[in-house]
């Protein structure tokens, strides 16, 4: 199985209006050549005008998240088919920010992943473990059980991605160290090849959490590290084409 060519996800979350697309632009004018896929997952709204403004470009589109569920009566929600008839190809699933502020489960980022599936789109599945998990030791447990969790059987021969992102580390300017990275990203790792055989080598394991120009390089060449999902530092085309020439 080969290496899996990295990705380096942007997260826009909450942020961006039309005025932002000119960040986009100017990350997809900067790209130059890289081995790395380039994604930018803006808000819902968003999609459309920004796969629009890229469509001449290398970098892809990705939405946030998606309902389980294709089509009915579930208000203020979008289908991972909505989000691909915008123009999305991937979709962040997991976040943490969804789990703890939306209670979302093992079970329900599992069942939000198989319509990401149904909509031919490539899920990044998120995990994590908070500081007080670490702090008892229960990170890797929390992390591998986790991915047994999140991600359905129905991935076997489908693209995605899995990320790890410490809770701890999100939005705080905190990292872990990069033998703490390399071990749970190992852990991972297993953890894939347990639940898919072979396969589980060629999935793209990122790392997500304070990256930045300054640190991406370490991260990015870490063990077992496939490439980086970006929050803060994927709204500046500065800092977000800094981390990717890092790669
Ligand atoms: P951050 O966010 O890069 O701003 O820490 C990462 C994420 O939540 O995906």
């Amino acid at each position: 199985m080969t290496k899996p060519q990295p990705l380096i996800a942007g997260n826009w979350k909450m942020n961006g209006l039309g005025a932002s697309l000119g960040e986009a632009r100017a990350i997809a004018a900067g790209l130059g050549a890289t081995s790395a896929r380039v994604a930018l997952c803006p808000p819902a709204v968003l999609i459309h005008r920004m796969s629009e403004a890229l469509k001449d470009s290398a970098v892809l589109v990705g939405g946030q998240d998606n309902h389980w569920d294709d089509t009915g009566a579930f208000t203020g929600d979008t289908s991972a088919a909505m989000l691909a008839d915008a123009g999305a190809g991937m979709v962040i699933l997991g976040h943490s920010e969804r789990r703890a502020g939306y209670r979302e489960t093992d079970d329900i980022v599992a069942r939000k992943t198989l319509a990401t599936l149904r909509a031919g789109l490539e899920p990044i599945v998120c995990v994590g473990e908070t500081l007080e998990q670490r702090k008892a030791g229960e990170a890797l447990a929390v992390v591998t059980g986790q991915v047994r969790g999140s991600l359905p059987a129905d991935l076997a021969g489908k693209a995605f991605s899995v990320a790890y992102e410490p809770v701890w580390a999100i939005g705080t300017g905190l990292t872990p160290t990069t033998p703490e990275i390399e071990e749970v990203h190992r852990a991972i790792r297993a953890t894939l090849v347990e639940m898919f055989g072979e396969a589980g080598k060629g999935v793209a394991i990122l790392y997500g959490g304070s990256v930045k120009p300054s640190n991406a390089a370490e991260i990015l060449h870490a063990d077992e590290v496939g490439g980086a999902l970006v929050g803060g530092a994927s709204l500046k085309a500065e800092d977000f084409l800094g981390i990717i020439r890092a790669v």
